[in-house]
């Protein structure tokens, strides 16, 4: 079976793209997927996150940078679709790039983050109207809203949040969140995801394996057969 593409996109910049694409590749390396994340944004903050790794540490995200090839990405991604389960996407906050554009119409999930701030909604308003348009070509194709570097117990998020879950028919809302943690942060030095740090970033944890979770349920993955039990 050819990998399955799960892209994450926004135009809006610090939507927690990057965050959301390393830690969902992290935590498919750890369940026994083969995965490959790739890099599509020039600013490579993805492959800088992941180069931060040791030698020789576990669980390590295979990356790759593929900002350049630009509107010929496509081509250059389906040579990887035999090879892998997963393949993530971190796209570049644009929704003029043809990155984007190119990859919506390949992929077979679209993960828009999105911080719940009446400014970033509005701001996603355009990749959303894009990500419609591809969906009418492109039968595969699934949408789905990220509540991102969510701040807990703040009027404005909770209400921000209630307007992303009917925004759009054809973009429903992930039921979990990412909160604003400093975990999340602080792993960019690890190369990997929150797993890094054990115990003592287990609510990180649960966030970004309940959402892995989710996509699983969204793209009917079959999970493969490895012993899950202390995944780290
Ligand atoms: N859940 C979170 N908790 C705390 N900080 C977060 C969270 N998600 C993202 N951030 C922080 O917000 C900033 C932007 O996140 P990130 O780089 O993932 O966004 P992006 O959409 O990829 O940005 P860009 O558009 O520049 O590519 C970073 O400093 C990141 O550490
Ligand atoms: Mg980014």
């Amino acid at each position: 079976m050819p990998a399955k593409l799960i892209i994450v996109t926004n135009q809006k910049g610090g939507a927690g793209k990057t965050t959301a694409a390393v830690h969902l590749a992290g935590t498919a390396v750890r369940r026994g997927f083969k995965t490959l994340l790739i890099d599509a944004d020039k600013q490579g903050t993805a492959t800088k996150w992941v180069a931060q790794a040791e030698e020789g540490q576990a669980h390590k995200i295979r990356v790759m940078g593929l900002a350049m090839a630009e509107a010929k990405i496509a081509q250059e991604v389906k040579q990887y679709v035999d090879d892998y389960d997963l393949i993530f996407v971190d796209c570049p906050p644009s929704v003029d790039s043809p990155i984007p554009q190119v990859m919506l119409m390949i992929a077979d999930l679209a993960i828009v983050p999105i911080v719940p701030k009446p400014g970033d909604l509005w701001a996603s308003t355009d990749l959303l109207e894009l990500a419609e348009r591809a969906a009418a070509v492109n039968p595969e194709l699934q949408i789905r809203l990220l509540g991102s570097n969510v701040i807990a117990n703040l009027a404005m998020s909770r209400h921000s949040l209630t307007s992303m879950a009917t925004m759009r028919e054809s973009a429903p809302l992930f039921k979990t969140r990412l909160h604003q943690r400093t975990a999340f942060v602080e792993a960019m030095l690890t190369g990997d995801s929150v797993h890094y740090f054990g115990s003592s970033a287990k609510t990180a944890i649960l966030e970004i394996e309940n959402l892995f979770d989710e996509i699983v349920a969204t793209l009917k993955l079959q999970v493969p057969k490895i012993k899950t039990k202390g995944r780290k």
